[in-house]
C-alpha cells in the first residue's frame, strides 16, 4: 500500500538517492536536484510539513518538496523538486504527492503554488500559466512552462514577480 507522509531525518539518505536516481535520465535536469534538497532543508524557506515521501513496503519511492517563496508581498510556495523512482513512474505516485502537498499547503494558509516544468504533466493537476494570475517568473522562460495553481479560491488575485530563496541560485 502506498503511504504519503512527512519526511523525517531518518529518511534523508534514502531521499537523496531517490531524487538523484529519478533525475538521472530526466529531460530537464542539472544533475544537482538532490543537493538542492539538502540546501533547502537547511534554509529559511523550508516547511517541514511540505517535505513529503511516498512509501511502499517501507521503501521510499517518491519525494516532493514545496518551499516558501514571495510573490510580491505575499508568502506562497513553490513545488521543487518532485521525484519518483523510474520503476514506479506512471502509476500515480507523483499525482498523490502533489495532491497531498496542495492539501497541506492550503491548510497552512498558502494561496498559490508555482512550478517550473512540463505543462503536459502539471495541467492535469490544476496548474495554469502563472501569467494568468499576474504571477511572473524571475527568469526568462516560455510562459507555458511557468505555472501556478490557486489553492484557495477565496484569495483575490495577487500580482508580482516570484522571489525564490537564495538556495535556488536564481
Ligand atoms: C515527473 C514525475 C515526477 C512523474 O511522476 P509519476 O508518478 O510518474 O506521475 P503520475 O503517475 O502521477 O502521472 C503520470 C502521467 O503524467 C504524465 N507524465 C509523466 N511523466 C511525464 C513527463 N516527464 N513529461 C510529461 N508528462 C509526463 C503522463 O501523461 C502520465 O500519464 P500516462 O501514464 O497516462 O501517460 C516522474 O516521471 C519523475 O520523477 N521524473 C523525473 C524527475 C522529473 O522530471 N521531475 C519533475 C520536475 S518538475
Amino acid at each position: 500500500m502506498l503511504i504519503v507522509r512527512q519526511e523525517n531525518s531518518n529518511d534523508y539518505d534514502e531521499v537523496y538517492k531517490v531524487v538523484k536516481t529519478a533525475f538521472k535520465n530526466a529531460e530537464h535536469s542539472d544533475g544537482n536536484e538532490q543537493d538542492l534538497v539538502v540546501r533547502l532543508r537547511n534554509s529559511e524557506a523550508f516547511i517541514p510539513e511540505l517535505s513529503l515521501v511516498a512509501v511502499e513496503n517501507d521503501k521510499i519511492i517518491g519525494y516532493i518538496l514545496f518551499t516558501r517563496i514571495m510573490i510580491g508581498k505575499s508568502e506562497e510556495v513553490a513545488l521543487a523538486p518532485l521525484a519518483v523512482l523510474p520503476e514506479y513512474q506512471r502509476q500515480g505516485v507523483g499525482t498523490r504527492l502533489i495532491k497531498a502537498g496542495h492539501r497541506i499547503a492550503k491548510e497552512k494558509g498558502y494561496h498559490y503554488s508555482v512550478v517550473l516544468g512540463s505543462e503536459n504533466y502539471y495541467h492535469r493537476l490544476g496548474y495554469n500559466e502563472a501569467v494568468l494570475y499576474g504571477i511572473e517568473p524571475p527568469f526568462e522562460v516560455e510562459s507555458k512552462n511557468f505555472m501556478a495553481i490557486k489553492l484557495n479560491e477565496s484569495k483575490e488575485k495577487i500580482s508580482g514577480i516570484v522571489q525564490y530563496s537564495k538556495e535556488f541560485g536564481i
